[in-house]
């Protein structure tokens, strides 16, 4: 990738004398962006553009070339990736839409083919280009003007990206890069994020992303990244629904964006709700130091924004100091007679300017105290730009050791100062939510930094006995296991499921019920049947003969009148299981990014609430645990109202086990243990039901 972002010379095929057009756009930025590299216009008409000389054909040019700018009709497009193959090109930038986004994928698939026959790597089709810090290069047909500075962004939508240019500018945030991905024919976020991990320049990427077509390799790529730098994902598209939603509830509850997600939280990766807030978290990340500590004080004219600036921290997860008497300590001497020293530390509107910086010095220089949230509401008593003044020179003496932000809160004068103070780079923040919500970005960097990358565990799963198992229902022709065939798989996983037995008659019902012993449930088993409680497949809690001869009776009426062609080939008896907290783990084969895994509570916390977490799989059960600990619901495995801690290392065991299972037999297409009854601390689980279906035909195995 690095030849992309800093080549040593460029053409750009279909460059046009003619202002009005894209490809006179493109020479013009890189021109005026100051590229110190070759530059090659090529124009079939030849002559010059912009002062440079044109060439009528890319074999004319004798320069090696790195980039090929591509910005002529779609049809024209295929020939000149054939030009640039023989020109021995590195990468093309093609700009030209009308492939894959209006229907034609045969075409884009053709050049990346051809341009990956060549050893080309393909940005785009239907992107506006390229801008890269690191060569002073703008191949974009943005507005130019881009300043140099220490945020990346890879951008997914044309129109959003352009617009940004014209965003940063106002909002003074600059840039290392800027990449349109479009329709990531060939070159995806994951091999630019590489790059970027590397480049010195970026401190912080932002990205948009519409849709991921590589997830397994994309979440991978930003697990590694954000260990060493911020990453900010913005994604449009919450609503979307998985495509296996009536499958089964891992299907239905894994829709794109509730996997998406969690994967990017997985992954370390910080999603923004709005353009907007991505801005203000990479300008912050991109300019400010990590805190030396997880506690930061908050220093305030007003009370009642003390509160809010409170509130906030409890939501986005940043301490507050609260050593009372270091506290008093500190700022005895530095506010006045009526202020409270407690944090939030209130000096009150009676405060001076010298008062509010003495005491923000007091904070900043005090080794226990680890960040400054500044907060001012506008009183008579400040002179505004004697105000400004004390800011600038206690942010000045402190921005590189430790992280401050101010919010300020007044009328026309303080909104100017605002935006003086931002514009030098400065963060201030007119909102006192948006200012702690950076500072708590800030403070999730720190974590994942910080946070020891989870251990292999090593897992021993008996995967060719289960594939003999899945052979077994495919060679039958079915996409599903039948209950014996999943009792067996579980059998191998080690989850401890109820004695079963099958019955071929009422006889054998009979006997198996009093084989294993009362009480006991029955189930249909027919390969037609799926959904064995809505056909009225399963009786449940059976004490005694009678009940088994009327219980059976009525499976079989109900299901033949449910199904009436179903092959039916008998009833399972199974031990009834001793009640306790009803939960679901489930795993399936993502879309987007392969292999996950779920966790819920069971009934109305999975139906009603939607109330599950997701993994990308494989985990461990240290991740297994804190995916469980996401749960709104998780209080109640803690252990509420007097009842007792649940046995929360035994579900990750088999959330950890499954996941594993989902990664290695990628035939798997989505299995559920449903329910997974818990019981308290050291008592274990029950595995009550599995199912597992599975793709047809062959998927790719791993071994
Ligand atoms: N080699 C070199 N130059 C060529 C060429 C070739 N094979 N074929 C055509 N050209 C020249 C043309 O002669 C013209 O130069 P001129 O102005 O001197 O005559 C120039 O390339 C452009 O060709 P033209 O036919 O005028 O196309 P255009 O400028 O109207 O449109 C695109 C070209 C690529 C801009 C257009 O097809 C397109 O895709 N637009 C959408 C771009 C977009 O929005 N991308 C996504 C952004 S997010």
């Amino acid at each position: 990738m690095r030849s992309l972002f800093e080549p040593r010379a460029i053409a750009v095929i279909g460059a046009s004398g003619n202002p009005e057009k894209i490809g006179y756009r493109i020479v013009e930025n890189i021109v005026r962006s100051g590229y110190g590299g070759g530059v090659f216009p090529i124009n079939p008409r030849g002559g010059e553009i912009l002062g440079l000389k044109a060439y009528a054909d890319l074999s004319d040019v004798e320069e090696e070339i790195d980039v090929a700018v591509i910005v002529i009709p779609a049809g024209a497009v295929l020939s000149a990736v054939e030009a640039c193959g023989a020109a021995r090109v590195k990468h093309l930038v093609v700009i030209t839409s009308g492939f894959s986004e209006v229907g034609d994928l045969e075409t884009e698939r053709r050049i990346v083919r051809t341009a990956r026959e060549h050893g080309m790597r393909v940005l785009g089709p239907n992107i506006f280009g390229i801008y890269s810090a690191a060569s002073s290069l703008d191949a974009t047909f943005g507005p130019g003007g881009i300043t140099p500075g220490p945020v990346a962004i890879i951008t997914q939508s044309g129109a959003l990206g352009i617009a940004m240019i014209g965003k940063t500018a106002t909002e003074s945030v600059g840039l290392s890069a800027l990449v349109s991905v479009g329709n990531k024919s060939d070159v995806d976020e994951a091999d630019l994020l590489e790059y970027l991990a590397s480049d010195e320049r970026t401190r912080a990427i932002l990205m948009y992303v519409e849709g991921v077509k590589d997830g397994e390799r994309l979440q991978g790529t930003l697990a590694e990244v954000t260990r060493h730098k911020p990453v900010v994902v913005i994604k449009a598209g919450r609503s979307k629904r998985g495509s296996m939603a009536a499958a089964s509830h891992t299907g239905s509850l894994a829709g794109a964006d509730e996997v998406f997600d969690s994967v990017m939280r997985q992954a370390g990766v910080l999603r923004a709700e709005s353009v907007q807030e991505a801005f203000s978290w990479v300008r912050y990340l991109a300019s400010t130091p990590l805190p030396p500590g997880d506690e930061a004080v908050i220093v305030t004219n007003g009370g009642g924004i003390g509160v809010m600036a409170t509130d906030a921290c409890e939501k986005h997860g940043v301490l507050l100091y609260d050593d009372q008497a270091v506290l008093a300590d500190t700022f005895s001497g530095v506010m006045p007679d009526f202020g409270s020293s407690k944090n939030p530390v209130d000096l009150t509107g009676q405060a001076t300017a010298e008062d509010y910086a003495r005491s923000l010095d007091a904070v900043l220089a005090e080794g226990r105290m680890h960040a400054a949230i500044a907060l001012y509401c506008e009183t008579a008593l400040f002179d505004t730009g004697r105000f400004a003044d004390l800011l600038r020179d206690v942010y000045a003496r402190y921005r590189d050791r430790k992280p401050i932000v101010f919010s300020l809160f007044g009328g026309e004068r303080i909104d100017a100062v605002i935006r003086d103070l931002r514009g030098e780079g400065i963060p201030v923040f007119g909102d006192v939510y948006e200012a702690v919500s950076a500072l708590g970005a800030l403070y999730r960097v720190r974590r994942r930094i910080r946070e020891a990358p989870e251990e292999a565990e090593p897992i021993d799963l008996p995967i060719d006995e289960i594939r003999a198992v899945l052979r077994g229902a495919r060679d039958g022709g079915r996409a599903f296991l039948l209950a014996p065939e999943a009792a067996r798989v579980a059998a191998h996983l080690g989850l401890d499921m109820p004695r079963s037995i099958v019955a071929r008659n009422l006889d054998e019902a009979v006997g198996a019920a009093g084989e294993i012993g009362y009480p006991v449930v029955m189930k249909i088993v027919s390969k037609d049947i799926v959904h064995k409680s809505d056909a009225g497949g399963v009786a449940l809690d059976l004490e005694n003969e009678e009940e088994i001869v009327d219980a059976y009776q009525a499976i079989l009426r109900s299901c033949r009148a449910h199904v009436p062609d179903a092959a039916i080939e008998g009833v399972e008896v199974v031990e009834m299981v001793r009640s306790g907290v009803e939960t679901i783990v489930g795993a399936r084969q993502d879309p987007s990014f392969g292999p996950v895994v779920m966790f819920g509570l069971g009934g109305i916390y999975v139906e009603v609430m939607k109330d599950v977490s997701f993994r990308a799989a494989p985990i461990g059960r240290s991740t297994a645990r804190a995916m469980i600990s996401d749960l709104r619901s998780y209080p109640l495995l803690l252990g509420v109202r007097g009842e007792s801690r649940k046995d929360i290392d035994a579900i990750a065991a088999v959330v950890s086990k499954l996941s594993h299972l989902i990664d290695r037999c990628r035939e798997i297409a989505d299995i559920e243990v449903n329910p997974l009854i818990v019981y308290d601390h050291g008592e274990g689980t029950r595995t009550v039901d599995m199912r597992i279906l599975i793709k047809q035909p062959k998927g790719g195995e791993r071994t």
